[in-house]
Order: C-alpha cells, then sequence, then structure tokens
C-alpha cells in the first residue's frame, strides 16, 4: 500500500488523481470512507473523526495495489503494510490563499496554516511509519506535473531523495509569526 498525506490544499487529490491513473492503483480515500460510514461528528461547529473505528474499517479495505489518500493517514493506517509514504508539502503563504478561496474560517485557516509551518503531518507521518519509507515532497516550487512524476518515481522505487522544507525559517525571516501564531 501507498499513502499520499500532506496538510488540506498541499495537492494531495489533484496527485493522486494523475499518479493512480499513470500506474494503474486503485484510490482510497480516507475522508470518503470516514463520510460513508458516518464517522464524522459535528463537535463544537468543525467536524471529528472516530478515529479507531476508522482505523478498523481502513484495514480491511486496503490492498496492495492500493493508493490511500488524506490528511489523516498517520493516524488511521498500522504501519505493517505500507511501502511508501509521500507527504505533500506547500508553502504557508500559498495555502493561505487556497484557505481564503475554501472560504475556511479564521481558526481552521490558522490551525492548518500552522501546522504545515511546523509541519506536523510530516513529524507524525515519520513517527508512525519511519523515516526509511517516508519523502516529503515541497509542491509551491513544482508544477502539477512534475510533482506527479517525483510521486511516481518515490512510488517505484527508482528515487528517494526528499525536498527541504522549513516554513519556520521562512515565517521568522519575513517577520510573520505574529501573524499566523496570533494567540
Ligand atoms: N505542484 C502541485 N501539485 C499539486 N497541486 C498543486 C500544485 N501546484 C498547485 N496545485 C494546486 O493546489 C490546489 C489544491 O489541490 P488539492 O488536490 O485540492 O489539495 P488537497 O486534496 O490536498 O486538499 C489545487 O488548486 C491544485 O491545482
Ligand atoms: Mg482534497
Amino acid at each position: 500500500m501507498k499513502i499520499i498525506t500532506g496538510n488540506p490544499g498541499t495537492g494531495k487529490h489533484t496527485i493522486t488523481k494523475l499518479v493512480s491513473e499513470k500506474l494503474g492503483l486503485d484510490v482510497i480515500d480516507i475522508n470518503k470512507v470516514a463520510i460513508d460510514q458516518r464517522l464524522f461528528k459535528k463537535k463544537n461547529g468543525t467536524l471529528d473523526v472516530d478515529v479507531s473505528k476508522l482505523k478498523k474499517i481502513i484495514d480491511k479495505k486496503v490492498s496492495r495495489d492500493s493508493i490511500l489518500v488524506g490528511h489523516l493517514a498517520p493516524y488511521v493506517i498500522s504501519s505493517k503494510n505500507v511501502e511508501r509514504v509521500v507527504v505533500l508539502r506547500k508553502s504557508p503563504y500559498k495555502l493561505q490563499s487556497i484557505y481564503k478561496k475554501r472560504k475556511y474560517t479564521t481558526k481552521k485557516s490558522l490551525e492548518n496554516l500552522g501546522s504545515e509551518i511546523l509541519g506536523i503531518t510530516y513529524y507524525d507521518a515519520v513517527h508512525q511509519f519511519g523515516k526509511k519509507k517516508t519523502v516529503q515532497i515541497d509542491t509551491s516550487t513544482r508544477t502539477i506535473s512534475s510533482t506527479a512524476k517525483k510521486v511516481e518515481s518515490v512510488f517505484k522505487k527508482t528515487k528517494t531523495s526528499e525536498d527541504t522544507v522549513d516554513w519556520l525559517q521562512l515565517v521568522l525571516k519575513k517577520g510573520d509569526m505574529q501573524k499566523f501564531f496570533p494567540y
């Protein structure tokens, strides 16, 4: 099984579609499974997911030839059958405008931007799946097709090099800490 994860807006669905078609792999969308199985619960205006139930259901669904896609991947997949994990990254400055277009609330936007700046999804993926299997790719400096090519080569194991990402350094340099972490 292969995984594509990353914060909302980093390009997961765009890239998953291209790569799955190219490599002939099935796609399992974690959010869709959670919605179909009614595992989302409304809590203080946001949606919470029952992670332990989701984990059990996904374990049954995955096959060798599938790509699992979703920002929750590090929390709902056990590592045993995972071959490769791609974490898509995107500059917070680019993400910000995507969130504006998606009309995210300020709270949701700041939560996800903070997570991307600190690299939480990447950190959690490395923790869950191991450093060797996990490759981060910066989509900010790539076209969609070059990102897809890079992901394909990672899945085919012809390339394992990953990008260097340090959004914290970038935000500090621009003096924008207060803007992204106002509380
Ligand atoms: N190099 C890239 N790779 C993937 N998506 C990109 C890239 N550059 C720009 N995008 C854009 O990023 C936006 C978010 O992509 P999407 O697939 O919806 O993300 P996600 O599924 O992670 O929320 C889309 O408008 C997509 O076209
Ligand atoms: Mg998406």
